[in-house]
């Protein structure tokens, strides 16, 4: 009996998120990322096409990498403009009825006092339906706008993480005992001070000693996402996260990384299968192989070149302002950089990757995987993908918003429902379950064998 797959939909509250340019489609709406009632459509489509969850990206700054200036990401909507995702959680799990929502906050920018209590504010108002996306951020912008002047280091942030999450367990773990609220008449008592008590913590970045504001929520720890790949992201990923959200060329090399991790989990005392393994892939599917490959061919037309510079500038540090964009990729020189880029051109090792080659590869489906074919292609194309990384399941992004959502449900999700990879159509008769009771967790909170459970009283 094969695996039973679970399914988010990768998305960002802006007109451009993994594709640049084809926000010019014409069956994309994504230019009305600012409605409401655009995300509310766009959550139900997702939620009717099968997914477990809707996850929203978030980055606190500009992309100004690409010729030293936002002008580029700017004209071309990189990520910008954008809505706050925290925000809008709320209000697609209200125009939903199972669906999932992950938000990604960064540690780095937000005080933990604070986040906790938005985090616990959104549990209690989705019945736990919350999943957090815990990330330390990449861009020197946000550390400009959010007043750290340039980035701390890159494995600082995550020892600074590290603490960051002990302050968090604390406040939504230890403080208040279930029965600490009792709002009971008769005493008087709203909340019994017996039952409460301050986090307590005093450690190299942070000083919170006071009890949380907001008393027990359904999952008390929202659902922890992490998606870090490099040793020390890998290093706080097996600790912290319950899923692991990858995005890597190859199955062959995000098998590499979900090994690492599984060992990893085990060293801390976890079970390496109760960390959920995702990888980032985009869909273009159709009735038939011929018509996807037509219908990609169609959406190759709208890529915006100078956009996914601008987008692949901000991930990689690579700026490919200044080079000729027909010359072969061979004199970017820092290691960071020909690392990132060794990543992204093993997608395809064929021919030699130019700078508007890069942009064309990028301006599709971001740095991922784009899986062109019919229902049962992409679902064999899924299959081996599951097998070979040894996945739980998969962040799938559409390049034309919402439509590719909406044709993933109408066509991969039958078949993979068919082939027992998806279970039945039971939406009618779907009751609300907490985000880790989703993605596979016994009950709504921690497992014991978190390190955040260990904070317990
Ligand atoms: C598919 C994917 C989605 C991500 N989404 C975000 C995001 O929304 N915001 C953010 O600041 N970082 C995001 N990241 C970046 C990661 O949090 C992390 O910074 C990055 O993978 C580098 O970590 P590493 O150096 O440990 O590999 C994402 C990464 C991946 C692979």
């Amino acid at each position: 009996m094969p695996r039973t797959l679970l399914l988010n939909a990768f998305e960002m509250p802006v007109p451009v998120h993994q594709s640049p340019g084809l926000w010019r489609h014409p069956e994309d709406r994504s230019r009305d990322y600012a409605q409401l009632s655009h995300w509310e459509r766009q959550a139900q489509i997702i939620e009717d096409a099968g997914f477990h969850g809707l996850f929203l990206a978030d980055v606190l700054g500009l992309y100004d990498v690409y010729g030293g200036s936002a002008d580029a990401a700017l004209r071309g909507g990189v990520q910008v403009p954008q809505l706050d995702p925290l925000i809008l959680a709320p209000l697609l799990a209200k125009a939903t009825t199972t669906l999932t929502i992950g938000v990604t906050a960064s540690v780095t920018y937000a005080a933990p006092y604070d986040l906790a209590r938005r985090f616990s504010t959104l549990d209690a108002l989705t019945d736990g339906r919350i999943a957090w996306n815990v990330v330390t951020s990449y861009q020197e912008s946000a550390a400009r706008n959010l007043g750290l002047g340039q980035q701390l280091p890159h494995d600082q942030r995550y020892d600074r993480a590290d603490e960051y999450m002990d302050v968090v367990y604390s406040l939504w773990e230890a403080s208040y005992a279930d029965d600490a609220y009792v709002a009971d008449a008769a005493s008087g008592v709203v909340v019994d001070p017996d039952k409460v008590r301050g986090a307590g913590h005093r450690g190299e970045y942070f000083d919170v000693q006071a009890p949380a504001l907001v008393a027990p929520t359904p999952q008390r720890t929202p659902f922890l996402f992490q998606a870090g790949a490099s040793p020390r992201g890998l290093q706080f990923a097996a600790k912290h996260a319950e899923a692991v959200f990858f995005s890597g060329p190859t199955p062959e090399q995000v098998a590499t990384w979900t090994a690492a991790l599984r060992e990893a989990a085990a060293e801390h005392g976890r079970d390496p299968r109760s960390v959920k393994v995702f990888s980032n892939a985009a869909v273009v599917v159709a009735e038939t192989s011929e018509a996807a490959r037509e219908r990609l061919e169609s959406y190759q037309q709208y890529v915006d070149v100078d956009a996914a510079l601008a987008l692949f500038a901000g991930w990689t540090g690579v700026d490919l302002s200044q080079a000729d964009p027909d010359a072969p990729l061979e004199h970017v020189e820092t290691d960071a950089n020909r690392s990132a880029l060794a990543s992204f051109t093993k997608l395809d090792s064929e021919g030699a990757w130019t700078p508007r080659r890069v942009a064309e590869f990028v301006a599709i489906g971001g740095r991922g995987p784009v899986l062109v074919g019919s229902p049962e292609e992409v679902a064999d194309e899924l299959q081996r993908w599951v097998e070979v990384a040894d996945l739980d399941g998969f962040n799938i992004n559409a390049c034309v918003r919402p439509a590719d959502f909406e044709r993933f449900g109408r066509f991969v999700t039958p078949v993979l429902r068919e082939r027992g990879l998806l279970p039945a159509d039971d939406a009618a008769s779907a009751t609300t379950r907490t985000a880790r009771e989703v993605f596979g967790g016994a009950g709504p909170r921690l497992r014991e064998d978190h390190a955040g459970a260990t904070f317990r009283s």
